[in-house]
């Protein structure tokens, strides 16, 4: 089994088999991490590009920490700043690039497909890094990690998504993951803010967000995308958090144990209030750790790594 050369568009193109291989390489990293010097050369010689077209902290800084933990070249394509402002063409700026001998890129941008759009231009692997609304799937990969760690299995946990599930590319590649590894999920969020044909992932729905949290293992709440919606979603972001928002009160209907979990960033008072968001049960800052543990993974084994000797 190897991932060597496979492009991560989405987690469903990746068997259970290797996601746990994903998973037990970043455990390994993850103590990489916890040395005082936090880095290795398994990717010496090796160019990372981060292509992001879209604003973000976590994902672009968490690859960039990624490739420099494991000595790969970084180098950060900004859009704004690019050629493409003098008119030239994507195709062009892919083809510029590979030239300079870039071995994976890392690419967000606001187009559903634009992953596989860089694809047609480039022999070098390519990881999406959140596409409009259809997936990010290493934030979901991460998740799973986090949960996987926390609970030492996914199968058969409860997990329940609350929030803006339409316009949720981590809700999408989430439940995907967590079906495959045999998690029981839920969607929970006002009927407006439930894609149509939800049911198709395989998920429990529901409108009512303490019926949702019972027997809940993971509860994990998402920001409103604001920027993705036209408005008409919901009356009022103070309404918004009356019926739907995390507190600990919500959380008493979850299992003995249950964890908090948010890809980021937060909206405080909005999905989730800072009781919650900043308890003991919260995982939001080790989601970040693994995040960087999970991506070097992944950045490791993409670029023909196998088993990494780690002494
Ligand atoms: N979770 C996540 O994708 O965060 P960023 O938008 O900051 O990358």
């Amino acid at each position: 089994m190897s991932i060597a050369g496979k492009d991560i568009f989405d987690v469903d193109l990746l068997t259970p088999e290797e996601i746990k291989q994903i998973f037990e390489m970043a455990k390994e990293f993850k103590e990489v991490l916890k040395r005082p010097i936090k880095k290795v050369p398994a990717l010496r010689g090796k160019t990372v590009c981060t292509l992001f077209f879209e604003p973000s902290t976590r994902t672009r800084m968490s690859f960039e920490v990624a490739a420099k933990r494991l000595n790969a070249d970084v180098v950060n394509f900004s859009a704004s700043t690019s050629s493409l402002k003098k008119g030239e063409s994507f195709k062009d700026t892919v083809k510029t690039l590979d030239a300079m001998g870039v071995d994976l890129y890392v690419i967000r941008h606001s187009e559903p497909g634009s992953p596989m759009m860089l694809k047609r231009y480039t022999d070098a692997v390519v990881i999406n890094a959140g596409d409009g609304i259809r997936a990010h799937p290493t934030q979901a990969i991460l998740d799973g990690y986090t949960m996987w760690e926390r609970f030492g299995t996914l199968k058969g946990l409860n997990v329940t998504i609350v929030g803006d599930i339409l316009h949720s590319r981590v809700a999408r590649s989430n439940a995907k993951l967590l079906k495959m590894m045999g998690a029981n999920v839920t969607f929970c969020g006002p009927k407006t803010m439930i894609p149509l044909g939800a049911e198709n992932y395989g998920v429990r729905i529901s409108h009512d967000v303490r019926k949702a949290v019972k027997d809940a293992d993971v509860v994990m709440g998402l920001r409103m995308q604001l920027e993705r919606q036209s408005g008409g979603f919901f009356s009022s972001l103070d309404e918004y958090n009356e019926f739907y928002g995390i507190t600990p009160e919500i959380m008493r209907f979850a299992s003995i144990g249950a964890i908090f979990m948010h890809p980021g960033p937060i909206n405080r008072g909005v999905e989730v209030i800072t009781e919650v968001a900043d308890s003991k049960i919260s995982q939001v800052e080790d989601q970040v750790t693994n995040g960087v543990a999970v991506r070097m993974a992944i950045l490791y084994l993409t670029l023909g790594g196998e088993n990494y000797d780690n002494t």
